[in-house]
């Protein structure tokens, strides 16, 4: 029997995932998204626990160590799947929390679910956390752990973190279990958002939803959090945006490999005048839609030219069954094709559409060789992304396109921000960042890169576990 854990991390997905090729083998692979790519380096360089699913249905594994991290897996059946991910969690909650850019599914029999899987991650955390261990449950899959977690084991500190925006009051109001996820999240002694606005809803529901009185003085970023009195126990409410290992990848920039692969790109695609990068999970949310559209009418104005001009865009193939990314992927795809049918030649596509995940290094010889860096959610928590392009612009090259509608855009100010939904708007933004004078362009970066390099994951997550009081690092 191994001994208890006194920091664990709790999240939908372990930081690896289990891939199972046809011939029966079996390795473990880098999980998507960008609760991973944050968190993980953070609790890598600590000794902690992370309760997790292994990212395929009916498997089960026993808890192993990798490199120092205890990785303590959930097991979910192929209904699991069906209902508390694919359903609840990505046709429901998802595109409710996203300002409903898609309409969400309300299923009873999905919420069922929810609430079963719930159970079973409060019960995994509860079995392994010692006395007075500090847990830290992550996102929208796990809202009612907190809760769960406290009725088993009030003597630990519990902290949740929402990864996405945390939708206006009216949105979250259509939500047949409004209250119970409110009562959920309130088992928390600490309730993080990326941004005071959603700490603000939450608090107004608190007291719309289930009677309680929160402190009335506005929630600032990683100062102020409101208050709640549960009964005689505190509940904070704050605000704390995430970022990402800003110096780990500064470094992997500056690396003669990384250089020169990054030269090999541009030779790879026709050493074109300006390469226009993407890089997404293929989510609806991304806005992929928008930045094709906007290029599609600038080269036919002709105001791009596409002897100079490449578009490369990366989508990490996501949540492939649910209807709502079949869709959207058929659209994207289509608008690709009629990009490169209209205004490609043989051997020199406008738009290189990699249906792939790629690695880290290569990942950041793309960021180190594209100009112009598109980032155009119609709705976005954070984004990393784009911290992650300003991160390895050690040169000072590249320009920022970002949308108003990313958590990012409030701390990185110099990128050209740009309204998603404003297609003129857009396509102006595109058309300025390729044409920018290469003074103003280092201005913006140097601008941009001060904000990253010195708000990184680390502090991050300090000021999270400080505002937890939390005695469990190391
Ligand atoms: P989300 O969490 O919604 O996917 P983020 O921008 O916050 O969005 O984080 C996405 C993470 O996934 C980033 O670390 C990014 O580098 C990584 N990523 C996205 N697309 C790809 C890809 N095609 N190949 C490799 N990594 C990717
Ligand atoms: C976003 C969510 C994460 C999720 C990731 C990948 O970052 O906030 O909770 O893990 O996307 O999505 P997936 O559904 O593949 O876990």
């Amino acid at each position: 029997m191994n001994s208890g854990a006194d920091f664990i991390v709790v999240a939908n997905r372990l930081p690896v995932d289990l891939e199972r090729a046809e011939d029966g083998t079996q390795r473990w692979k880098h999980s998507p998204g960008g609760l991973v790519s944050a968190l993980e380096p953070f609790l890598r360089s600590k000794s902690g626990a992370w309760v997790g699913w292994p990212g395929v249905p009916d498997v089960d594994v026993e808890e192993f160590e990798d490199d120092g991290l205890r990785l303590i897996p959930v097991t979910l059946s192929a209904a699991d799947v069906r209902d508390y991910y694919e359903g609840f969690s990505n046709a429901t909650l998802w595109p409710l929390y996203h300002d409903v850019v898609e309409p969400p599914v309300f299923d009873r029999a999905w919420w069922d679910s929810y609430v079963k899987v719930n159970h079973r991650f409060a019960e995994a955390t509860a079995a392994v956390a010692s006395p007075g261990a500090t847990v830290w449950v992550q996102d929208y899959q796990l809202q009612l752990v907190p809760q769960l977690l406290r009725e088993q084991r009030p003597d630990l500190r519990i902290g949740f973190f929402l990864h996405i925006p945390f939708p206006p009051v009216e949105l979250f109001m259509q939500l047949p279990w409004r209250t119970e996820i409110v009562r959920g999240l309130l088992g928390a002694d600490l309730v993080g958002f990326h941004r005071p606005g959603g700490a603000q809803n939450f608090l107004w529901l608190a007291r719309r939803l289930v009677g309680l009185e929160p402190s009335r003085a506005a929630v600032g970023v990683r100062t102020r959090p409101g208050l709640i009195h549960v009964g005689d126990r505190p509940v904070r409410v704050g605000a704390f945006p995430i970022s990402i290992d800003s110096a780990g990848l500064d470094g992997m920039a500056r690396k003669r490999d990384t250089i020169q692969r990054a030269q090999q790109i541009r030779t790879d695609l026709g050493n074109p005048k300006k390469i226009l990068l993407g890089v997404d999970r293929l989510d609806y949310t991304k806005g992929i839609d928008v930045r094709l559209h906007a290029l599609q009418e600038l080269l036919i104005e002709g105001r791009v030219d596409p002897d100079e001009v490449t578009m490369v865009q990366l989508a990490t193939p996501s949540r492939e069954r649910v209807e709502h990314y079949q869709r959207m992927r058929q659209g994207i795809e289509q608008v690709v094709s009629r990009i490169n049918g209209e205004f490609g030649k043989v051997g020199h596509p406008v738009v290189h559409y990699l249906h792939q995940s790629v690695d880290r290094r290569e990942l950041v010889a793309f960021f180190s060789a594209a100009d112009v860096m598109v980032v155009t959610p119609v709705r976005d928590g954070m984004n990393l992304v784009c911290k992650e392009y300003v991160a390895c612009r050690h040169d000072l090259g590249g320009t920022l396109v970002l949308s108003e509608f990313a958590g990012a855009a409030a701390e990185l100010t110099s990128a050209f921000l740009v309204n998603p939904h404003d297609l003129d708007g857009v396509k102006n933004a595109l058309h300025a960042a390729l044409t920018i004078d290469p003074a103003e362009g280092r201005r913006r970066m140097r601008a941009l890169r001060r904000q990253v390099l010195t708000h990184d994951v680390d502090r991050w997550a300090r000021s999270f576990l400080e505002a937890l009081g939390s005695q469990g690092l190391n």
